[in-house]
């Protein structure tokens, strides 16, 4: 016998005692994108390896160490895309549904990054996410703020904090990165060996490192808040003046950086502390730049992306998953001839009663078998079609969850009628 040939390290099944909560965490944000007037977009997985390099830039982790990117078979330089926003960005572009107009738009789907696998780090992983296009001001970065608090709120998630910065203009930021390239160069003796890497690469990525050694340095840098130019901080100010009118509670972390180039002004991270090192459940910003980087005439961007495996992660830890639904009835038959009844009079109760949940059974067996077969199936009711059943055109129904509980023979009609009240009930 062959080898078994095994899933890639980081890339999962989905299994179906899991995929109804995957349906579950997509249906509640759909419903409630859709009510903040959200229109889904679907992208392709692989892009031009240009377009992530270009957007996400060249000196960041996911561009540098982490894209899968390959050569098709006409050359091109392919990339399987880990993460939306450029290829969401690139779409609107290319089908005009930035110039002169506003976007409200979401997507869901897996992305690729070869990152060193972990709890809640995997190579492929899903996202749903966010963009915005053609809005300035403050009042959509909040909107996308409450949309998200809003949604820890229907999912009954309670460990998350929201942790904002702002990043400021490119001319800001230019002259506020010169600034920590000399207090880093002063303490170059603490700075390890990535962090001498990034000096002059992409210095702002140092407030994002996580070795404890340089924590204390990082604490004491200066803050880029306060080298925002008076636009930006005004948009800053009214971002949390808006999230305070609203009662949501955020914390401001100057270091708060992100890994990702093509962010300005607000930026904002979910947070729990209930899922170890990799407690980022959501994250994002604004993006003005971007469209005009990527070709596009310059406008406004802003969006954010959750983590679908990060959030089932959470609400498993926090109870809050939904438990599957039970079929109503599993059919059990005898006989042939039976079968074929059974079989038509399930068909029958699926037309009149919508919503009905009925596994027939296949692949025959004796009373035993197909009652345990019932039994694990978790149907509330097994419904018993043998040769005294087909004779009297009646129907038996077995209930299997309630103890002491009595089988009932029914003719069709009061079947249906009780089966009418139980998916009521
Ligand atoms: P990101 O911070 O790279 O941002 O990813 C967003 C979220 O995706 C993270 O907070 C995390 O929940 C999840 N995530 C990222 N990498 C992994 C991984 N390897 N395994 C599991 N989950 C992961 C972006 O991707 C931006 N496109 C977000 C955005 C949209 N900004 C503006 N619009």
């Amino acid at each position: 016998m062959s080898n078994k040939i095994q899933s890639i390290r980081g890339m999962h099944d989905v299994l179906p005692e899991s995929s109804p909560h995957w349906q579950y965490l997509e249906a509640t944000v759909n419903k409630l994108l859709t009510g903040y007037g959200y229109s889904e977009i679907r992208m392709p997985v692989v892009e031009k390896t240009e377009l992530f390099s270009r957007s996400i830039g060249e000196v960041t982790d996911i561009v540098e160490k982490e894209m899968y990117t390959f050569e098709d078979r006409n050359g091109d330089s392919l990339t399987l895309r880990p993460e939306g926003t450029a290829g969401c960005v690139r779409a609107a572009i290319e089908n005009g549904l930035i110039h002169n107009q506003q976007q409200r738009l979401w997507y869901v789907g897996p992305m690729f990054r070869h990152e060193r696998p972990q709890k809640g780090r995997y190579r492929q992983f899903h996202q749903i996410g966010v963009e915005t296009f053609g809005i300035p001001g403050p009042d959509i970065d909040v909107e996308l703020m409450a949309m998200t608090a809003r949604l820890w709120d229907q999912l009954g998630l309670k460990d998350v904090r929201l942790e904002i910065n702002s990043l400021g203009s490119l001319s800001a930021r230019q002259a506020y990165r010169e600034i920590l390239v000399s207090y880093f160069k002063d303490n170059f003796d603490v700075l390890d060996e990535e962090a001498r890497n990034r000096l002059e690469t992409n210095p702002l990525r140092i407030l994002d490192t996580k070795n404890p050694n340089m924590a204390e340095l990082v604490q004491n840098a200066p803050s880029l808040l306060d080298h925002l130019d008076a636009e930006c901080a005004q948009h800053f100010e009214t971002v949390q003046a808006r999230l305070e009118a609203l009662g949501i509670a955020y914390v401001v972390n100057p270091r708060l950086v992100r890994g990702l180039d093509y962010y300005s002004r607000s930026v904002f991270e979910w947070i729990t502390e209930s899922l170890g090192a990799q407690g980022t459940i959501c994250a994002g910003g604004r993006y003005d730049g971007l469209i005009e980087q990527l070709g596009g005439r310059a406008g406004h961007a802003a969006g954010f992306a959750m983590g679908m495996e990060r959030l089932l992660a959470l609400l498993e830890e926090e109870g809050n998953l939904p438990e599957q639904p039970r079929p109503h009835i599993y059919m059990v038959t005898f006989g042939d001839e039976a079968e074929q009844a059974g079989l038509v009079l399930s068909e029958k109760l699926r037309s009149q009663l919508p919503g009905l949940r009925l596994i027939n059974n296949c692949g025959g067996g004796g009373f035993k078998a197909q009652m345990k077969r019932a039994d694990k199936s978790q149907a509330d009711f097994a419904l018993i079609m043998g040769e005294d059943e087909l004779t009297s055109q009646s129907v038996s129904l077995k209930p299997l969850r309630e103890a002491g509980a009595e089988q009932l023979r029914l003719n069709h009609d009061e079947l249906i009628e009780r089966l009418k009240q139980q998916l009521q009930a």
